[in-house]
This record gives structure tokens, sequence and C-alpha cells, in this order.
């Protein structure tokens, strides 16, 4: 190649890397409001993203990996705790943690009942997004734990087919119902992993369900409990399906009467998938 060909070649490269730029660039905007279901940002959705820059909540917290790694990454937050929770530790964060077991904590906000219910509508916004799997490993924060030092795990990060569960007893039969009820426990939406550990001790937004057989006998004898069921199955649906029909007490998970459980899995879940959930579960003595 001559002075005047390599000319011509960097030149005509250039060309052609900064048509394909355009034209991706340009093919990404067309897709923007369909991938960020832009017909739902309603005014509580963007009072919300006010609340949310006014706050400066990004100087600690990210979504879309966007933000400071100090604190939990927030982008499947609503669908993974639910209004109910959310609604609560918005209002006082410190009910949730302590300083001493968790190191850091969330200072309280200051914000009034509308600017949670904007916040609350935001972060179920975002949560829809379709955000085509970025960040694609979940952002997982040191220092920010339970009291045996596991992170808050987004459900992706324990969800995965390959991951194997501690204290699991699941074999690769297609057919076992043990097996195939840990398969629902990862992978429910949300899944119950983003809420429960299976280990003793290990208490997230939900409590551990380790022991949870030998617990629920305990339960069903006592006179504070209010449900309907009489043994571990029906028990373990019942929890499911309705968890507001017993309350687990002892710790934040509940507030005026209501779980901080999500209430969707009587409808999203078939009467078998809550028969499996409840032979997994009946394997934790
Ligand atoms: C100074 C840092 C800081 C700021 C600012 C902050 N947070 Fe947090 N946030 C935290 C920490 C740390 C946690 C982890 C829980 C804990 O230990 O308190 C947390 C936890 C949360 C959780 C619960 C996560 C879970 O897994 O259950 C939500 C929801 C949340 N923050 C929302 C917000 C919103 C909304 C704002 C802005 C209005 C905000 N935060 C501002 C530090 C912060
Ligand atoms: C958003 C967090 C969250 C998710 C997701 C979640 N749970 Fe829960 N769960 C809780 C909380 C909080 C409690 C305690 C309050 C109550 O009694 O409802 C609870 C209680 C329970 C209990 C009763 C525990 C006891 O000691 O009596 C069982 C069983 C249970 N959950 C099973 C599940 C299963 C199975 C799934 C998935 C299909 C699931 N949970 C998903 C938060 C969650």
């Amino acid at each position: 190649m001559n002075k005047r060909q390599a000319r011509y070649f960097a030149i005509g490269s250039t060309l052609v890397a900064t048509l394909i730029f355009l034209g991706l660039t340009v093919d990404s905007h067309r897709q923007f409001p369909k991938l960020t279901n832009a017909q739902n940002i309603t005014p509580a959705v963007t009072l919300g993203k006010n609340v949310w820059h006014k706050n400066n909540c990004i100087n600690c917290h990210t979504i879309f990996g966007e933000g400071a790694y100090y604190a939990p990454d927030l982008t499947k937050i609503a669908q993974q705790r639910g209004a109910p929770y959310l609604r609560a530790f918005l209002k006082d964060p410190s009910k949730f943690y302590d300083e001493q077991r968790h190191r850091r904590l969330m200072p309280q906000q200051d914000l009034s009942d509308a600017d949670i219910d904007g916040l609350i509508a935001f972060l179920d916004w975002v949560s829809r997004v379709d955000n085509q799997g970025w960040p694609p490993r979940p952002i997982t924060v040191t220092g920010v734990g339970t009291a045996a030092g596991v992170a808050i795990l987004p459900q992706a990060a324990l969800a995965g087919p390959s991951t194997s569960v501690a204290g699991s007893r699941a074999t690769d039969s297609g057919k076992d119902p043990v097996a195939l009820g840990e398969r629902v426990f990862r992978s429910a939406a949300p899944a119950c992993t983003a809420c429960h550990s299976i280990v003793a001790g290990v208490d997230m937004a939900g409590p551990s369900l380790a022991g949870i057989a030998t617990r629920t006998q305990q339960t069903l004898a006592s006179p504070a409990y209010k449900g309907k069921a009489t043994d571990l199955e029906a028990f373990i649906r019942e929890s499911v399906t309705h968890p507001s029909a017993h309350l687990v007490t002892g710790a934040m998970y509940s507030a005026d009467g209501v779980s901080f459980m999500p209430n969707t899995y009587e409808k999203d879940l078939s009467a078998e998938q809550l028969g499996h959930l409840a032979a997994y579960l009946a394997t934790f003595k």
C-alpha cells in the first residue's frame, strides 16, 4: 500500500466505523420507549425519580450498574421485596438493621408518605425496564450483610441452575418432588432465595427456613397460631399463598398485620408447585 492508498484506507474505515456507530445509536434510541415501558412513566414515577435525585440515593446505591457501591443495588429491589417492605423500610431503615451486626446503616431519609409512594413507583418502574441483562452479574457490596456475614444477594446470584445450595438434597432426576421444590424455591418470581436463606441464623428480609419442619410443629401447637393449617404441608401452602395468615414475630417481618412476603404466589404458583415446595421444605428438620 502506498501513502495515498493508506490515507484513503484510513479515511474510509473511519467513515464506516462512524456510520456503524451512528446507526447503532439511532437504533438504541428507537428501542428506548419499548425497553423502558415509557407508557408506564406516571406522575408518581416522575415524582419518585425527583425524590431519588434530591436525596442523593445514588451516592450510596446503584441502579443499572450506575452509582456508588456502598449499598445494595436497587435495580430489581421492588420485585424482590414488594411494596409493604419498601414502605416500612423507607420510613425507618434502622428498624431493619442494627449497626453492631451489619456494620453500616442507611441514614433516616425523612421522607413524606407521598415521597415514599413516589419512590416505590419509581423503583417498580425501574425493576421492569428491559435492561437486556445489564449489569451481567449482580452487584454485591462488601460489608452489607446478614448476621452470618452472607451478603444480601439478588435472586440471580442464587438462582442459577448450576448453583448448589448448602444443605440441598436435590438430585438431577426430573421427577423427584424435593428436587422440583428446590427449583421452584430458586426460580419463583420473586425467588424465595431473595428473602430466605436455608442456613440457620442467616435471616435476610425473611426468616431463615433452616429447621422449618421442626419449628412448624411448635408453631401449630402454640395458642398464638391463628391460621388454619393442621400439618406441615398445609402450613407451608398457607405461608406461601396467605403470608399474613400467621405472622412470624421477633424481627421486622411485617407492619400493621401485613407480612412483607409477597401475596402474589397464590396466583403465580400452581397447586403442584406448592406441593413440591412443601416437599422440599419438609426436608429441613
Ligand atoms: C449514606 C448511604 C445511603 C443513602 C444516601 C441511601 N441509602 Fe439505602 N441503604 C444504605 C445501606 C448501607 C443499605 C443496606 C442496609 C443497611 O445496612 O441499612 C441500604 C438499604 C436500602 C434498601 C433495602 C435493600 C434491601 O436489600 O432490603 C432500600 C430499598 C434503600 N436502601 C433505598 C434507598 C433510597 C430510596 C434512598 C434515597 C432516598 C437511599 N436508600 C439512600 C445506604 C444508603
Ligand atoms: C420479599 C421477601 C420474601 C419472599 C420473596 C418470600 N418470603 Fe417467605 N417470608 C417473608 C417474611 C418477611 C416472612 C415472615 C413474616 C410472615 O410470617 O409472613 C416469611 C415467612 C415465610 C414462611 C413461614 C416461616 C415460619 O418460620 O413460620 C415460610 C414457610 C415462607 N416464608 C416460605 C417462602 C417461600 C416458599 C417463598 C417463595 C415461594 C417465600 N417465602 C418468598 C419474606 C419473603
